[in-house]
């Protein structure tokens, strides 16, 4: 496959973190013909409702795909499958899945994926920087206290504008560049603390926001006492135990062999993030 070769790509999540950045990107190459796809869109797609899929799929050369909620929720990996196998009976030649590290359900998923006969590519991201800006951890950084059961363990943020990038190089370059079959690991440069990201925080908006390590289960409480329902609660603070027990604390360099460069830093992405209001909007949303 070359790069003239696709010019049609589904891109799955489009209104979220990721996949909003993928379609940007697609835009504004004027040979690609770019199909957002949620819950949201015309034509809707929706994972828990195989019947919305061959709509998106049909005519499609290629997709990046985003399950949601999270990988590692259960059936995600019976889902991506099921979905990639029906995109390569449809012609969709090229699947790009965004992934998680060190986590089980995702590394299922990846498998399922790449048994699929699409030629594959995995983007395995470490945390999002944009949490703190884009995410469920807006409000808390607002509010000025970050709580969450990560001990003093230290994460590679990875910046969601790198993930898009190696994502569009993957969906569009031709196969020369090398990208078919490949596990990228997306990290940034370097692994920071929570407190350690705090700090930049506090620097980057001009007030105090401190980190506030708490155990599972009080994790747990605390996101039921916010409306969260119980099993839900339950599986993020699971979910967050397992990625912040320390398996994910290395620097990868995904960014680099996918794209030659090196990947930004979260302070980089936490003082523009406060460049662009980020967090005054949300202060001012919520004070009305
Ligand atoms: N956050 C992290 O640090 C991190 C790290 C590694 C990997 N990941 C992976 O990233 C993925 C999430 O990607 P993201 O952060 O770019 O997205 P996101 O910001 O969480 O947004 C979710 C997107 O998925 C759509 N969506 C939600 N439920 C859906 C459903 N049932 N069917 C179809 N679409 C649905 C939403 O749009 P609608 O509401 O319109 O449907 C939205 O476009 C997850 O698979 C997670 O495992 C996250």
């Amino acid at each position: 496959m070359t790069t003239t070769d696709v010019t049609k790509v589904l891109v799955l999540g489009a209104s979220g973190k990721t996949g909003r950045r993928v379609a940007e990107r697609l835009r504004r190459r004027s040979n690609v013909v770019v199909r957002p796809a949620s819950r949201s869109t015309r034509p809707r797609f929706d994972w828990n409702d195989e019947s919305t899929w061959d709509e998106v799929l049909d005519g499609m050369d290629a997709a990046y795909v985003v399950y949601a909620p999270d990988l590692a929720a259960p059936g995600a990996d019976e889902a991506v499958g099921a979905f990639a196998r029906r995109a390569v009976s449809l012609g969709v030649r090229r699947l790009v899945l965004l992934s998680g590290r060190g986590e089980e359900g995702a590394g299922r998923a990846e498998r399922t994926l790449g048994a699929s006969g699409a030629e594959w590519t995995v983007v395995r991201c470490a945390w999002f920087a944009q949490a703190f800006s884009e995410d469920f951890l807006r409000d808390a950084v607002v509010d000025g206290t970050i709580a969450l059961p990560a001990g003093e363990v230290a994460e590679p943020f990875v910046d969601a504008d790198d993930i898009a990038d190696v994502a569009v190089a993957a969906l569009l370059d031709s196969g020369d560049a090398g990208h078919a079959g490949r596990v990228y690991e997306l990290t940034g440069p370097r692994a920071l603390t929570f407190a350690q990201v705090a700090a930049e925080l506090s620097e980057a908006i001009g007030r105090e926001v401190r980190y506030v390590p708490v155990p599972e289960t009080e994790y747990g409480a605390m996101l039921t006492g916010h409306g969260v329902p119980e099993a839900d609660a339950e599986f993020l603070a699971g979910l967050f135990a397992t990625v912040l027990d320390g398996r994910n604390a290395h620097v990868a360099d995904g960014v680099r062999e996918a794209l030659g460069r090196e990947p930004r830093d979260v302070r980089d992405v936490v003082r523009a993030a406060a460049t662009d209001g980020a967090w005054d909007a949300a202060a001012v949303t919520r004070a009305g």
